[in-house]
């Protein structure tokens, strides 16, 4: 190949890539979505960060991983008390415009949770485990815990460590079942123990 056309393919692969930042993988109508959002802020934050670190920030979640998340809780996949009776209130039409308009607003930047537990939790966090079997977050989450859109690769980046526990552990005991990635969630947290746990909600906390 010469190098003219390798680096046309550079610059059209940036392009690419660019535009499918600029658009969501879903369709749906964000002015909606925060019209729709009123009763999400009591919990979720008026901006999708929320006070109780319990309780998720969806600011800039991708909104295909939003959508599947809703409809799992309105189904009872997903279950939680304070969550599923909101989203037996949703049509199709109000999880998508509800997805695209978490998706456009800016995740709140934290730092990590514990200190102590950082070097832990980035060596999990990046390398995995050969001894139990665990793979490395990096892989499909990526360096700053950014995700990806298209395989509903959730943004872990800046979650409260609180959630992130909980939801490591939930996974763990099968309270809660993965609807993407064919249960690699599941298994993989069934292999972390506590600590590990606590080490990668707290590094988790600190990305951006
Ligand atoms: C009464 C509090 C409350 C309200 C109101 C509420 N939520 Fe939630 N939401 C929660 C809690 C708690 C969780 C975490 C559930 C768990 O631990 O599995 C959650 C989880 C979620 C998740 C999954 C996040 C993730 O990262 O997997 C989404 C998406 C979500 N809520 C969207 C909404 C939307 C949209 C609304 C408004 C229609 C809403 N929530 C209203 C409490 C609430
Ligand atoms: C093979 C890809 C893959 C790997 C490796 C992986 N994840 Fe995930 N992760 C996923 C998928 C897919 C989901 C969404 C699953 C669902 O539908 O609930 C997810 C969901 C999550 C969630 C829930 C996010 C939320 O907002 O509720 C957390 C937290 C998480 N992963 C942390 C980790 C950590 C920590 C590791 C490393 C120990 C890891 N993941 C490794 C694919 C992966």
């Amino acid at each position: 190949m010469n190098t003219k056309f390798a680096a046309l393919l550079l610059v059209s692969a940036g392009l690419a890539s660019n535009a499918a930042v600029a658009e969501s993988l879903v369709d749906g109508d964000p002015e909606a979505g925060k019209a729709r959002a009123i009763t999400c802020a009591a919990c979720h934050g008026p901006e999708g960060n929320s006070a109780n670190p319990l309780w998720p920030n969806i600011a800039g979640q991708h909104a295909k991983y939003t959508v599947a998340q809703l409809g799992a809780f309105k189904e009872g996949k997903r279950v939680n008390n304070l969550m599923t009776a909101q989203a037996m209130l949703l049509s199709d039409a109000d999880m998508a415009n509800l997805a695209v308009y978490y998706e456009g607003l800016t995740p709140a930047v934290q730092t990590v949770a514990d200190p102590s537990l950082v070097a832990r939790g980035e060596a999990l966090y990046r390398g995995g485990s050969a001894d139990n079997g665990v793979a490395a977050c990096i892989a499909c989450h990526g360096p700053r815990g950014k995700g990806n859109p298209a395989s509903q690769y959730p943004s872990i980046s800046g979650q409260h460590a609180a959630y992130t526990e909980k939801t490591l552990r939930d996974y763990a005991s099968g309270e809660r079942q993965s609807v993407a990635g064919n249960n690699v969630m599941n298994e993989l947290a069934a292999r972390l123990g506590d600590e590990d746990i606590r080490a990668l909600a707290a590094y988790v906390q600190g990305l951006h």
